[in-house]
Parts: C-alpha cells; sequence; structure tokens
C-alpha cells in the first residue's frame, strides 16, 4: 500500500476565496492527487508534500492592504511551477516585484479572452476563449521577466507568464470558463509533469491508512450511522481498517424518513453483516426539541443529543474512544469552519460540523472531508456499496427538524414525513429520482382554507421542493413535467391528514438554501 506523501501533489494555497477548494477537487477529477494548504505553508512542508506544482488561489483581500495574506518567501525559491489565479495572480505580481492597483474598471462575468503568446497553459485552447472574471484589483506594472499572454477588453494582464510560472486574472475553476479544466490539466501534465495516478481506489488505500495511523491497536470506533451515502462510506472504510473493532450507531430520534430505519437496518444487519446498534431515543430528542423555533437552536439542540446518544452508547458498549462521521467538505465550509479560509461566513451549523459541543468525549474521525457528495458517490461505489444506498439522496443530519418550519410538533413531523415520502415515490416512479440532488415536502404553521365534500376544511400548508445540484454549493429548482406536479399534489391532499394546499419552491440557492432551516 503506498503512503500519501509518495503521491504526486499538486498544493491549492488557500488565499480565502470560498471556492478556493473547488480548485483542488478539479485537480483530483484529473487524477492527480490534490489538497488545500494554508497560504503560509512552510518550503519545508510543501517538500515533505512531494508537490509538484502549486496552485495560488483567489481570495477576497488587496495585496495592498496592511495585513494582506502573502506566500512565503522562500516558496518561490524551490522553482516548483506556480499558476496564480485571481488574486494569486496578484500575489505573485505583487511578490516578484511588479504593482497592482485598485483598478477602474471592476470586472464581473464572462469576459472574451484573448490569446497572444502560445505557451504550455493554452495548449489546444481555441482563441478567443470565455472566460469568468471577478475582480476589482490588476496589475499595473508586471515584474521582471514577466510578460502578457492573454488580454481581454478590460484586462491587459488577463494572464502572464516568466518560465514555469502562470498567472491568470480569471477564475479556470468555474464551469462559466469554457476551456478552464483543459488549462488546468495543462498546467498539471504539460507544466507540473504529473502523472494520473489519483483514483477512487488510492483514495481509499490513504484513507485506510490514514485511520490505522491515527487508531491505535486496542483502540474502538463508534461510527455514527444515518444510512445516507456519507456515513456508509465512513462505516465501510472503517471496516476495512479497524475491522470488529468498528460499532456503527444508528439513532433513531424521531425526525426520521419515512421507512429509513427498516432501511438501514435490512441493508447494514442483513445484506452488509456490520455491528449494528440501533439507538431509539426518540422521546428524549423531541422532548429536548418541545417549544424550540429558532432553526439554529435546533440544530445545535439535535447535534448536542447526537453526542449524548453516543456517549450513553459508548459506555453501554464499553470504553470506545473514536467518533467517526461522515463530514464532507461542502459541511465544513457552510458552518465556516474552513482551516485556512477564515473569511468564509456561517450560512448554517451542520450539526456534524457546527453543532458539536466543545467537549467532545471523543476524537474525531471524519476521512471524506475533504471530499464533495459525488466524489463520496465515486468512492461508495468502489467500495462496492448497492447502487440503492449510493444513489439515495442526501438527508440532512438535524432531519426532519429543518423541514418542519416553527416548532417541531408530531403532527407536523408526519405530515412532513408522509409528503416527503409521496414526492419520492413519484419521482422514482417516473425515473426522475436519481436526476435530482433532493426532493422532500416541508410545513410550516401556514394554515389555507379548503374544502372537502361541501365543507369548509383548514388545514397546513406544504411546500415541495425538488433542486438539482453537483455539490449542493448551488442549486437549482427542478422543472418538473405539470403533470407530475397535479399527481403529487393529489396525493398529498388526499393521503396525508391535515394538508388542504400544495406549493412549489421556485427559488435557486443562492439566494435560498436547499432546505427551509
Ligand atoms: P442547505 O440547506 O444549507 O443544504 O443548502 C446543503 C446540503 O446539505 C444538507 N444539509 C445537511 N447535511 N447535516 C448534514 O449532514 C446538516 O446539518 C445539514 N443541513 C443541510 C442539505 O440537505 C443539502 O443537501
Amino acid at each position: 500500500m503506498r503512503d500519501a506523501s509518495s503521491f504526486e501533489k499538486v498544493l491549492v494555497l488557500d488565499f480565502g476565496a470560498q471556492y478556493a477548494h473547488l480548485i483542488s477537487r478539479r485537480v483530483r477529477e484529473l487524477g492527480v492527487y490534490s489538497e488545500l494548504v494554508p497560504f503560509d505553508i512552510a518550503a519545508k512542508e510543501v517538500l515533505r508534500k512531494n508537490a509538484k506544482g502549486l496552485i495560488f488561489s483567489g481570495g477576497p483581500s488587496s495585496v495592498y492592504d496592511e495585513r494582506a495574506p502573502l506566500a512565503r518567501e522562500e516558496i518561490y525559491d524551490l522553482g516548483l511551477p506556480i499558476l496564480g489565479i485571481c488574486y494569486g495572480l496578484q500575489v505573485l505580481v505583487h511578490q516578484r516585484g511588479g504593482k497592482v492597483v485598485r483598478s477602474n474598471r471592476r470586472e464581473y462575468g464572462k469576459a472574451l479572452v484573448n490569446v497572444v503568446e502560445e505557451v504550455a497553459l493554452f495548449n489546444g485552447i481555441p482563441n478567443p476563449t470565455t472566460c469568468w472574471m471577478s475582480h476589482g484589483d490588476a496589475p499595473e506594472v508586471l515584474p521582471e521577466h514577466f510578460k502578457v499572454i492573454a488580454k481581454s477588453e478590460n484586462s491587459p494582464y488577463a494572464a502572464i507568464a516568466s518560465g514555469k510560472m502562470f498567472a491568470v486574472q480569471f477564475h479556470p475553476e468555474v464551469t462559466h470558463t469554457s476551456d478552464g479544466m483543459k488549462m488546468l490539466s495543462n498546467f498539471v501534465f504539460d507544466v507540473c509533469g504529473c502523472t494520473r495516478n489519483w483514483t477512487t481506489e488510492t483514495m481509499i488505500e490513504d484513507a485506510i491508512k490514514e485511520i490505522q495511523g491515527k487508531v491505535g491497536a486496542n483502540e474502538r470506533v463508534l461510527c455514527a450511522l444515518s444510512g445516507g451515502v456519507d456515513s456508509s462510506t465512513v462505516a465501510a472504510i472503517l471496516g476495512r481498517a479497524v475491522g470488529k473493532r468498528l460499532f456503527c450507531v444508528f439513532v433513531d430520534h424521531g425526525l426520521l424518513r419515512e421507512g429509513e430505519r427498516e432501511r438501514v437496518e435490512s441493508i447494514f444487519k442483513r445484506r452488509l453483516g456490520r455491528n449494528l446498534v440501533v439507538a431509539d431515543d426518540s422521546k428524549k430528542f423531541l422532548s429536548k426539541l418541545k417549544g424550540v423555533k429558532d432553526p439554529e437552536r435546533k440544530r445545535k439542540i439535535v447535534g448536542a443529543e447526537f453526542i449524548r446518544t453516543f456517549e450513553r452508547t459508548s459506555r453501554k458498549l464499553g470504553k470506545i474512544q473514536w467518533l467517526a462521521q461522515g463530514t464532507l467538505y461542502t459541511d465544513i465550509i457552510e458552518s465556516a469552519k474552513g482551516a485556512a479560509s477564515k473569511h468564509e461566513s456561517k450560512i448554517k451549523s451542520h450539526h456534524n460540523v457546527g453543532g458539536l459541543p466543545k467537549k467532545l468525549g471523543f476524537k474525531l474521525l471524519e476521512p471524506l472531508k475533504d471530499l464533495y457528495k459525488d466524489e463520496v458517490r465515486q468512492v461508495a461505489h468502489t467500495l462496492g456499496l448497492p447502487d440503492e444506498l449510493v444513489n439515495t439522496h442526501p438527508f440532512p443530519g438535524p432531519g426532519l427538524s429543518v423541514r418542519v418550519i416553527g416548532e417541531v410538533t408530531r403532527e407536523k413531523l408526519e405530515i412532513s414525513r408522509k409528503a416527503s415520502g409521496i414526492v419520492e415515490d413519484e419521482l422514482k416512479e417516473a425515473g426522475m429520482y436519481e436526476r435530482v440532488w433532493q426532493a422532500y415536502a416541508a410545513v410550516g404553521d401556514d394554515l389555507a382554507t379548503g374544502v372537502k365534500g361541501d365543507s369548509r376544511d383548514v388545514g397546513h400548508m406544504v411546500t415541495i421542493r425538488v433542486v438539482e445540484s453537483k455539490d449542493a454549493m448551488t442549486a437549482d429548482w427542478s422543472r418538473l413535467p405539470y403533470e407530475l406536479l397535479e399527481k403529487v399534489s393529489n396525493r398529498i391532499t388526499n393521503e396525508v391528514p391535515g394538508v388542504t394546499w400544495v406549493t412549489y419552491a421556485v427559488s435557486s440557492k443562492p439566494p435560498s438554501t436547499i432546505e427551509p432551516q
């Protein structure tokens, strides 16, 4: 088995852009291992990590700010290929002796970029090419030995180069830059000389090795299993890493989807033969949530209750030192716990990150914390997990408590559970379930008038939400056929007691989020 440090890597220095991590994800998509590291990483650390090239990410600062993040000077002495992106370009210009100024022509959105010099970065790129720009600062004077390699109408220095150092003012990592992947591929293979050797198999080997390095020979691990693809993948990796010292715990918090508990029991106990403990603490969770309306408080309460359940279970099973959970990169970023990115602001406390109590009685294992959902699905598939599990929609850790708007009551829970079941069933029936990211029905306290037979009937309004997304950072509402919506609406009003109206959410993320709370 290879050691992670033996893999050739491209390191992404994180200057604080919310999407800095996307760059390393793109490099991994090319089959080369990449990770996000702090902008002030030391040269010896870069060498230890076996880096073949560096990418400087974008960021919200200006290089002339007093406390602007800059790379250490010693980084340049390594002579490694460097690709600067947006703020990364400005860092290179500033630190190599050029001048960056606040531009009076702020450029935002798509721009046509003309390649003016044939260099490795632009191998096979059409000319002109569409790129995504978002910057207020721009170089005024280039450092010595740097030349312009591409221009746009508003950017005379849209891309610059000097030897193996390249920098672009636009963002090759976003899909709006039509040939961005090709440029990254040119940098990674043609400039850095990397080989394509990073696959889901190597990722699994690597994760197993890392876990074995952390967990002592006599230590045991509790895996918080929700039945979703993330925690199931963690459980499968841990099974290989620590064998019988793994205990999967599924918490029935009373906020589950229809049939969830039975599904998890059937897959894990019967089909995968895992050591599964089902902890039914639904009464405790629901009583703690009584009267609570604030979404962040609900998230925190569920997070804290989860830990209590794990602690109780751990005491019952004998001492367990480690808690493993299926935290993804997107959970961390939206809870604003990014290691290097101090500039991101919190969107929600995902219970398994921001919702954890400060004093945790376990050491934490999060083997998927650098990955996005679709990468995890590939890993799950490679591990041989059943398709039904690999393709299951994400379900938030705080469960239906965040799909019930306002106070969580048994009545509203039942409405959201039953109506969501209908939405999922009908999508499956129409062959559309796997095409969408998530589909559910939310319910709040709004009541609307209906008519049953000849009499007035007042009941709840239910909102169906079906979204399409690649990584949950952004999402678009799904343009479902009217016939399908009609069928779902009819079934909900007919089959779910207490519902009189059904609405469809037509807002994207941003500005909305995927879950209502
Ligand atoms: P939002 O609602 O923030 O959700 O747009 C983005 C994605 O994350 C899921 N989600 C969660 N997952 N713990 C999780 O494990 C949580 O607390 C949590 N909150 C939201 C959500 O379902 C969507 O896929």
